[in-house]
C-alpha cells in the first residue's frame, strides 16, 4: 500500500537517544512520559552537579530505574560527562560493567549546566583513545561557545574547527553528532562512512528560527543549539525520512518550568516526550514516508550502538486530531509541552 494511504502502522518499539531526565521531583514528572511509549533512552549527564563517575552514574541510574512506573519497561543507558579530569580508566570499567553506554561531550560553556565541560580537547584525549579502544561512543554536543561567533554559526564552525581535527586524531572513535540543525552537519554526516552518525531531535524537524522570533518571542521554540532557517529543517527531514542508517531519533526533550523559561533570561530546552511519536509520525506521513519511521525511531539507533532492537512494538493510529495537555505537572511547577503548531493525527494506540 502506498505510505500515504496508510492508517495503522506497527513498528518495534522505538528509543530515544538523547533525552533530560533531571533530577527529584522532576524526574519523577518526566519519566513517565518517556516510559509510556520508549523501551531505552540515552540519559544525558547536565545535572547539577554533572554525573562525571561510574560512581555517579549508577547513583543516577538507580533514582531513574526508582522512578519507572509500575508496569512500564525501560532500560536507561548511562552517559558520563566528560570533564578534562575524567579518568580514562573509570570510563573504561563503567563500559566494561554496563554501567555507561556513551561519554557525553559539552564545549565548556555550550548550554545548560555545561560550565564543567571541555576547553581543551587535548586534555581529554586520553579518555578518547580509551573510548575508541572499547568502541565505546562519544556523544558530541557539536557547537562552538566563542562569543564572537554567531549563534547561527556555531555548529557549522564546530564542524570544521573541532569535530573534523578530532576525528583526524582519533578515527576509530565512534561519535554521535546530537541534535543536528543544520545542512552543513548533514552533509558532513553523509560523506563520512565510517564511526559517525547523527542523531535528530522531534522539534528541529517541525520549527524553524522564524517559530521563535516572527511575531512576538516565544520561548518555549527556544533551545540549544537553535533552531536554524527554513532550508536547514527541510535538509533535517530529507535526512530523518531516508531510512539512511546514519540518522536516528534523540529527542533532546528538556523539561524547564514555565517559570525558568519565561523570564529575562530564560532557559534552554524543549519538552516533546509526551506527544513525539505523534509529531513525527505526522512529519513522516506528510513527507510521505511513514514507512520510514521505524528506520528512524527504531533501527538505526541500536544498530549504531550495537545493541538490538526492541521485541516488543507501538502501533499508531490515524484518526480525528489527538489532544494533549498543554502542560504536564511536576513537584517543581508545570513544565510547557512542546506545541507543533499543527494537528496531530496520530496516536500511539498500543
Ligand atoms: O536546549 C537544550 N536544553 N539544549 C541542550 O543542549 C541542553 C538542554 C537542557 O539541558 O536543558
Ligand atoms: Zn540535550
Amino acid at each position: 500500500m502506498p505510505d500515504r494511504d496508510l492508517t495503522r502502522l506497527t513498528i518495534r518499539r522505538p528509543d530515544d537517544w538523547h533525552l533530560h531526565l533531571r533530577d527529584g521531583e522532576m524526574l519523577k514528572a518526566v519519566l513517565p512520559e518517556t516510559t509510556r511509549h520508549f523501551a531505552r533512552a540515552i540519559i544525558m549527564p547536565n545535572l547539577v552537579p554533572p554525573v562525571v563517575t561510574s560512581q555517579q552514574a549508577e547513583a543516577y541510574r538507580d533514582r531513574i530505574m526508582a522512578a519507572v512506573p509500575e508496569g512500564d519497561s525501560f532500560t536507561p543507558l548511562m552517559t558520563l560527562y566528560l570533564t578534562e579530569s575524567t579518568d580514562p580508566e573509570d570510563v573504561r570499567a563503567a563500559h566494561a560493567a554496563g554501567i555507561a553506554t556513551a561519554v557525553k561531550l559539552y564545549p565548556a560553556g555550550a548550554t545548560t549546566n555545561s560550565a564543567s565541560g571541555v576547553r581543551d580537547f587535548e586534555k581529554v584525549r586520553p579518555v578518547l583513545d580509551v573510548m575508541a579502544e572499547i568502541g565505546m561512543p562519544l556523544c558530541v554536543h557539536g557547537e562552538v561557545t566563542d562569543n564572537e561567533i554567531d549563534i547561527f554559526d556555531r555548529e557549522a564552525v564546530f564542524i570544521d574547527k573541532v569535530l573534523k581535527p578530532l576525528r583526524k586524531k582519533v578515527p576509530d572513535l565512534k561519535v554521535v553528532m546530537e541534535h543536528v540543525t543544520t545542512q552543513n552537519a548533514i552533509d558532513y554526516v553523509r560523506d563520512t562512512h565510517k564511526n559517525l552518525a547523527a542523531t535528530i531531535t522531534t522539534h528541529h524537524l517541525i520549527i524553524n528560527r522564524n517559530h521563535i522570533l516572527a511575531g512576538g518571542i516565544k520561548p518555549h521554540f527556544y533551545c540549544l543549539p537553535v533552531a536554524k532557517r527554513e532550508a536547514h529543517r527541510v535538509a533535517l527531514v530529507q535526512a530523518a525520512v531516508s531510512g539512511d542508517k546514519r540518522f536516528f531519533l534523540g529527542t533532546d526533550s528538556a523539561p524547564h518550568t514555565d517559570p525558568n523559561k519565561l523570564q529575562a533570561c530564560g532557559c534552554a530546552g524543549i519538552f516533546t516526550a509526551t506527544n513525539t511519536m505523534s509529531c513525527l509520525a505526522e512529519v513522516f506521513a506528510a513527507a510521505g514516508r511513514i514507512g520510514k519511521l521505524e528506520d528512524f525511531a527504531s533501527l538505526n539507533g541500536p544498530r549504531f550502538y550495537g545493541l538490538p532492537p526492541n521485541e516488543a512494538t507501538i502501533t499508531l493510529t490515524k484518526g480525528d486530531p489527538v489532544t494533549y495537555p498543554a502542560h504536564i505537572t511536576t513537584g517543581e511547577g508545570p513544565v510547557t509541552v512542546f506545541d507543533p503548531g499543527f494537528d496531530l493525527h496520530w496516536r500511539v494506540t498500543d
